[in-house]
């Protein structure tokens, strides 16, 4: 067997495995996955035992109470902090690259910051970026008229419009966005939930959704996590996830810092 073949049929057997662990029900490889993780900011972990899939066309809505892990989960998947047990896999392989290197293999992610320069016009944002202007404005056409207008001058909408703009022209293969409606019109909300869904739907674009919105967030999902005190607690398809509404709250309110806050949210 040459060198090559002995490295295809050990991936093979990696990749068999990995679907062996994943159940007989599933179609493709995830092309994000999170194996028995845990991760936090230092000796302490934040998140633990975190089991989850993203495949290739599905959006994963993330969900849970303030300070339940959601960021914390995201920023572990793109690599920007390392594991301190379990694992994080693309496309079946476990990576322990940093945030840049998953880029180059197509993840993109969105962080809760808005990451607009505000000095710089919408074009400019975009062409820093590497992003073609036309690609940008098919995905979002209300930004043409603002095309010369500085970051700093857009509205929050707009320059969410932007961010994820700049993150879909890149038809990254996986999307992690950390709250992306957060404070914005529910008119706006729809455009990048739409936005967001395309991408999986067109491009076969994995999403990882966190979102405050929970409903909205089921409306756009396939599938999502609900997490609690650094757990999951919950996980089914959208669908079925939308008639647990009750749980999904009751887990809002024993789970959060700041559980007022959690349950108004449900109400958007
Ligand atoms: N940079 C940090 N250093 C230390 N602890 C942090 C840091 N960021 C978040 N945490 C803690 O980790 C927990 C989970 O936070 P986070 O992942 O941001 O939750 P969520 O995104 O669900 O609101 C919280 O208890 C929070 O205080
Ligand atoms: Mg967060």
């Amino acid at each position: 067997m040459s060198s090559n073949a002995e490295a295809s049929s050990r991936a093979e057997v990696a990749a068999n495995n990995g679907a062996t662990a994943q159940g007989p029900t599933d179609g493709p490889r995830p092309a994000i996955e999170a194996r028995g993780l845990s991760s936090g900011y230092g000796p302490q972990a934040v998140i633990r035992e975190i089991n989850l899939t993203v495949r290739p066309g599905e959006v994963v809505a993330l969900l849970g109470p303030n300070g339940a892990g959601k960021t914390t989960t995201l920023l572990t998947l793109a690599g920007e902090l390392p594991p301190l047990a379990g694992e994080v896999l693309m496309d079946g392989a476990v990576t322990k690259a940093p945030l840049h290197l998953r880029a180059r293999k197509g993840l993109t992610f969105v962080t809760e910051e808005k990451s607009v320069f505000m000095g710089m016009s919408t074009r400019d944002n975009l062409r820093v970026a590497g992003i073609d202007v036309d690609t940008a404005l098919e995905l979002f056409p209300e930004l043409a008229k603002r095309i010369d207008v500085r970051g700093g001058l857009l509205s929050g909408g707009e320059q969410q419009m932007l961010t994820l703009a700049r993150a879909l022209s890149r038809k990254p293969r996986v999307l992690l966005a950390d709250e992306l409606s957060m404070g914005l019109a529910p008119l706006i909300v729809r455009r990048l939930l739409d936005a967001v869904r395309r991408a999986a739907d067109t491009q076969g674009t994995a999403v990882l959704l966190v979102e405050q919105h929970v409903r909205k967030a089921l409306v756009y999902a396939d599938r999502a996590y609900v997490m609690r005190r650094g757990r999951l607690v919950m996980e089914g398809s959208a669908r079925d996830l939308a008639s647990r509404i009750d749980e999904i709250e009751s887990s809002y309110m024993s789970g959060a810092e700041g559980s007022v806050e959690g349950v108004d949210f449900l109400t958007n």
